[in-house]
């Protein structure tokens, strides 16, 4: 049971202090612990990976790394919700789709959560088709995740062996389990979270490619669909033999003001088709680690870890270490202001930007091409 009376809302909006905790609280392992085995099978861990923002796993060593050990095939699959547009925090786990697809091999698929959209936010089915294309497979793609090595779908439009699954899933588990993972759950939620038992599972099933391996990388407040995933593998044992899938868990990115980052929050949020004036604009508001005068700044230095700025640095900005480093002490040492730091993001963000717009068109043609609209 989710220790201590504390619970994550996978569809609220979740604010963490201490990922430490939470990660005690509910079991995660620590990301960290893995690292080792990966490098000794031959691979670097990805920057997210080395810099903590993957802080968590579930059963990646038995699954993925064993998986790698013998040979055998592992699938990786995550969700997004077309509910707005894609922002950094989406990019975030982008970048692990296309880290497991290149560096590792691992067959990819994406479900699109049109199911979920219109069962949670009442999204209307054209305007979830055109935000899954328009928006969120068309920057996967312009990011470089491999739209011939991807398995894009539509809940709504999956099949019967995956409604199967979600249907024997469904009589696996009580009313009151889900409601002691989830809090108070409407008939629609219930649905979606069963709809997402059945995404994380059917890539095992013949029908699919049968992956038994399947790692599921997502922000922590996921974790309750995977925590209902694992129990009903093991209840469904006798019926169909399935194994209990890998997690990871993120940290997630915050907004420009430090609350959530989120598309119905667009102040704070940098979408990865803002126009670069805007996406400056944003940046010069964000909140920082700075002190109240330039006087005390130069005395006290700043606060890296209180900063959005930051963040962005380390999420996504800055991929060197060493150079995110000397930020990080000049901004400590009082040498680097506000100002002028954020001076510095603006131009790199800028730079990301620019490039990665000018892939989009293109990306936007293979999106429509390969995705049909869902037929009903
Ligand atoms: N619920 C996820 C979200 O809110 C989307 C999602 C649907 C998903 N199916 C999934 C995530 C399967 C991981 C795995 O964004
Ligand atoms: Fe943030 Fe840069 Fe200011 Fe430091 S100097 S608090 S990193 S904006």
């Amino acid at each position: 049971m989710a220790g201590e009376g504390f619970r994550l809302d996978p569809w609220g909006t979740l604010e963490v202090k201490d990922y430490d905790r939470l990660r005690r609280v509910f079991g995660i392992r620590p990301f960290a612990e893995v690292i080792p085995a990966l490098r000794e099978l031959g691979f670097e861990p990805s920057l997210h990976m080395r810099r903590g923002i993957l802080f968590g796993h579930r059963d990646f060593d038995r699954v993925v790394l064993e998986g790698i050990r013998r040979g055998e095939r592992v699938a990786v699959l995550t969700g997004f919700m077309p509910s707005g547009r894609f922002h950094f925090g989406h990019k975030l786990t982008a970048d692990q789709l296309i880290y497991y697809q290149r560096r590792l091999g691992f067959k990819v698929f994406v479900a699109i959560a049109d199911a979920e959209a219109f069962a949670v936010r009442r999204i209307p089915r054209g305007e979830a088709y055109r935000l899954a294309v328009e928006e969120y497979v068309a920057n996967l793609i312009a990011l470089g995740l491999d739209p011939d090595k991807t398995e894009f779908y539509f809940q709504t439009n999956r099949g019967p062996a995956y409604y199967r699954l979600a249907q024997l899933a469904s009589g696996k588990v009580t009313a009151a389990e889900m409601e002691a993972i989830y809090g108070d759950l409407s008939p629609a939620k219930m649905m979606a979270a069963l709809t997402q038992v059945a995404d994380i599972l059917h890539p095992q099933l013949d029908e699919y490619g049968g992956y038994k391996r399947v790692l599921v990388p997502v922000g922590v407040d996921q974790d309750p669909h995977l925590r209902l995933t694992r129990d009903i593998v093991d209840r469904l044992s006798g019926v169909v033999e399935l194994m209990r899938p890998a997690s990871t868990y993120h940290k997630l990115i915050r907004g420009l003001d430090g609350g959530k980052m989120s598309s119905s929050r667009p102040d704070y949020t940098i979408f990865l088709t803002d126009p670069p004036e805007v996406a400056r604009r944003k940046i010069m508001r964000a909140l920082t680690g700075g002190r109240a005068t330039a006087e005390e700044q130069r005395r006290l230095g700043g606060v890296p870890e209180a900063c959005t700025v930051y963040d962005l640095y380390l999420y996504h900005l800055i991929p060197d270490d060493s150079e995110l480093l000397g930020i990080y002490k000049r901004c400590r040492g009082g040498e680097l202001l506000c100002g002028e730091c954020k001076r510095i993001a603006a131009e790199k963000l800028l730079e990301f930007l620019e490039k990665h717009q000018s892939k989009l068109e293109e990306a936007r043609e293979t999106a429509r091409s390969i995705l049909e609209p869902p037929s009903f």
